[in-house]
């Protein structure tokens, strides 16, 4: 039999050994594992990327197609076609279905918060405009879709709450309200708060804080998802790990429900992942057109075995590590937060192969005793 040596492993794996090598099967004691899915991988246009999936995960999430602008386009307008393909998808394929993102700041039009003359809608209308778009997309897919990301990116990296126009229309308990609408409309399925630099003190106190008051108010929370679109200095090792800590003590799931990590030059010294935030292409921000040059390969694969050796540690916590995306060629990070770069963030290479950060993160799993 042929081996494939795998020098950044420091080990040797067998070419048959590596057509069975499933990241669901390696981390079953551990985690659920997942991708976001975009329109092309459920829809057939990507076969290839859909062969992944259906092999290799056990969880998908929606990267795009439930977000308020695609799904809700205009006032009383639904357009549930890509959301629909996405959940058959999933459960052909006998996924574990997350929903994303029923609130969120971002990706959601204009006239959601406005009246007929252009103004902000009172606190009264904006509440009864949020209990009909949850009820509509949580109700539509109840039961089939298992778990929602009620609530997405509310929080200030300084541990406040984020001035949008949620907030500005609502006031600060659209939080509280959000998650009484989703199970509300879908009483048995689970609900989340996610966000990006959770790991951050002040974030991660002020998550810690928001999980207890929506608990206090009798409401049902059941996780919270650290986005994990990270790089190669950031998070620290003990900021993960105090995050994971923190957050299991309240007797919540904990997950990393958008992981990449972006090994391009930095393009600012910005570590979150707000959508809004962009940076114009320059030389010297896209190295590697032609291939990630071995050195920064290992450096990628090293570090990808440093944060799972983390999440494998407290996989008795840890209940789902999504990636966001399939591939590196579909990625967001090939258009964020610069456009049109070429970017090697997954474990799953341009041409769809397995990358040696794939081999190193199975070699990482540490089951659970
Ligand atoms: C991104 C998608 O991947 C892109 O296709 C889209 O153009 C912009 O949004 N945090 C989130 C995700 O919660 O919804 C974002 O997804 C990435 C950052």
């Amino acid at each position: 039999m042929t081996c494939i040596p795998l020098a950044v492993v420091g080990g040797a794996f067998c070419a048959r050994e590596t057509e069975q090598l499933l990241l669901r099967e390696a981390f079953r004691e551990n985690f659920l594992i997942g991708a976001a899915l975009n329109d092309d991988v459920v829809s057939g246009k990507d076969p290839r990327a859909a062969a992944i999936v259906a092999k290799q995960f056990n969880t998908i999430t929606a990267e795009n197609a439930m977000k308020w602008v695609w799904i809700h386009p205009a006032p009383n307008t639904y357009d549930f076609g890509p959301a629909d393909r996405f959940v058959e998808f999933g459960e052909k394929n006998a996924m574990w279905i997350v929903g994303h993102a029923l609130v969120w700041h971002s990706q959601i039009p204009d006239w959601a918060f406005e009246d007929d003359a252009g103004g902000l809608l009172t606190r009264n209308a904006m509440l009864a405009r949020l209990k009909d778009h949850i009820g509509s997309v949580v109700g539509r897919y109840k039961g089939r879709v298992r778990a929602w990301d009620v609530v997405n990116e509310a929080l200030t990296d300084e541990g406040g709450i984020r001035n949008s126009k949620w907030k500005q229309t609502i006031g600060e308990d659209f939080i509280a309200k959000a998650f009484e609408y989703a199970h509300q409309a879908d009483p048995d399925a689970e609900l989340y708060y996610n966000d990006f630099s959770l790991d951050k003190p002040a974030k991660r106190e002020a998550c810690v804080n928001l999980v207890k008051d929506l608990k206090a108010r009798g409401l049902r929370v059941d996780g919270v998802g650290i986005q994990g679109h990270w790089g190669m200095d950031y998070p620290t090792t003990d900021n993960l790990e105090a995050f994971i800590i923190a957050t299991g003590a309240l007797g919540v799931k904990v997950m990393v429900t958008e992981m990449d990590l972006d090994i391009l030059p930095t393009a600012w010294e910005y570590e979150g992942a707000d959508v809004s935030k962009r940076v114009a292409l320059q030389v010297g921000l896209n190295p590697y057109v032609d291939g990630l040059p071995p050195v920064m390969e290992k450096k990628l694969t090293d570090r990808y075995v440093e944060l799972f050796s983390v999440l494998c540690k407290h996989s008795d916590k840890v209940d789902r590590v999504t990636f966001w995306g399939v591939y590196d060629k579909t990625s967001w990070l090939n258009n964020w937060p610069v456009r049109g770069r070429t970017s090697y963030p997954l474990l799953f290479a341009r041409d769809y192969q397995p990358k040696p950060a794939f081999y190193a993160v199975l070699g990482a799993v540490e089951k659970k005793k």
